[in-house]
């Protein structure tokens, strides 16, 4: 199915110009939808319970999206995708994202490891920004997953982008974005270091942090996540295939 018609963003058109091609695309983007709502749900589960083991919550944040219909039609052309349904599924992997903030910088190799260990999730591709961050000083941890919908007459098994960082990396991420989208893509060279340095400090302040952390713990967490060992358990070399550190794809 050729997906052209989709190129007015779905949600805006008004009954008559919604035609059986934007249809199609809306049936497209829907299991997405529900792949964003079941990981979402799995996330909430684990605040809960590693809040109530901690006696500390280390997921302050989870907000997800689904690509616009331009967006994704933007990306698909920019990577040489053909504009079919298939196509578009097996390459654009970033359709669902669902992005969660936390608080210390040991927290989002945590949830990835806890995420990645659920025997219906299925790791695709890894980019570890923290450990390599980008030359701009972006860092984020970032991990496709697929992950089964049940749908009336099938189960489909859908690829959602997971974006996971501090609370510092976070605010650094937003104000770069807001910077690029303000200047068009042309950033004074001066904000741009400055972005660079700025990253830096977010870094030493999330370093500083998880020291302080380690360092005054928690006598009456259930489970001592703070302790080396119990992390240790966690470490992200569990995810299949992939080594902390490498930052690559699967
Ligand atoms: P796109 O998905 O088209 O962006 O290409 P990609 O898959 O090569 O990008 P990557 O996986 O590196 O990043 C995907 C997402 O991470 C982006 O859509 C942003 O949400 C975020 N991201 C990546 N790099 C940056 C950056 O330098 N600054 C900010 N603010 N966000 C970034
Ligand atoms: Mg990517």
């Amino acid at each position: 199915m050729i997906v052209d018609g989709a190129h007015s963003v779905v949600g805006e058109l008004s009954q008559a110009e919604f035609t059986p091609a934007h249809a199609d695309f809306a049936r497209f983007l829907l299991p997405y939808q529900c792949a964003i709502s079941a990981l979402t749900s799995k996330v909430n589960i684990l605040k809960g319970e590693l809040t109530h083991a901690d006696h500390y919550c280390p997921i302050r944040a989870v907000t997800s999206r689904v690509k616009s219909p331009d967006s994704i039609l933007g990306k698909a052309a920019r990577i040489g995708c053909p504009l079919t349904v298939d196509d578009i599924g097996t390459n654009i992997l970033d359709i669902a994202g669902v992005r969660v903030t936390c608080g210390l910088i040991s927290e989002p190799y945590r949830v990835a490891t806890l995420l990645s260990q659920q025997a219906d999730l299925t790791v695709i591709e890894v980019e570890d920004y923290i450990a390599h961050p980008k030359p701009n000083g972006y860092k984020s941890f970032h991990m496709v997953v697929e992950i089964p919908v049940y749908l009336s007459d099938r189960v489909e098994r859908v690829p959602v982008e997971l974006q996971i960082r501090t609370i510092a990396m976070d605010l650094w991420a937003n104000l770069e974005h807001k910077i690029h989208y303000k200047h068009e893509h042309a950033v004074p060279r001066r904000l741009l270091n400055e972005l660079i340095d700025a990253a830096d400090a977010a870094h030493r302040l999330d370093v500083t942090m998880q020291r302080l952390y380690d360092e005054v713990g928690d006598p009456t967490a259930g489970q001592a996540t703070h302790n080396g060992a119990h992390l240790e358990l966690l470490a992200p070399h569990t995810i299949d295939g992939w080594r902390p550190g490498q930052g690559r794809h699967l």
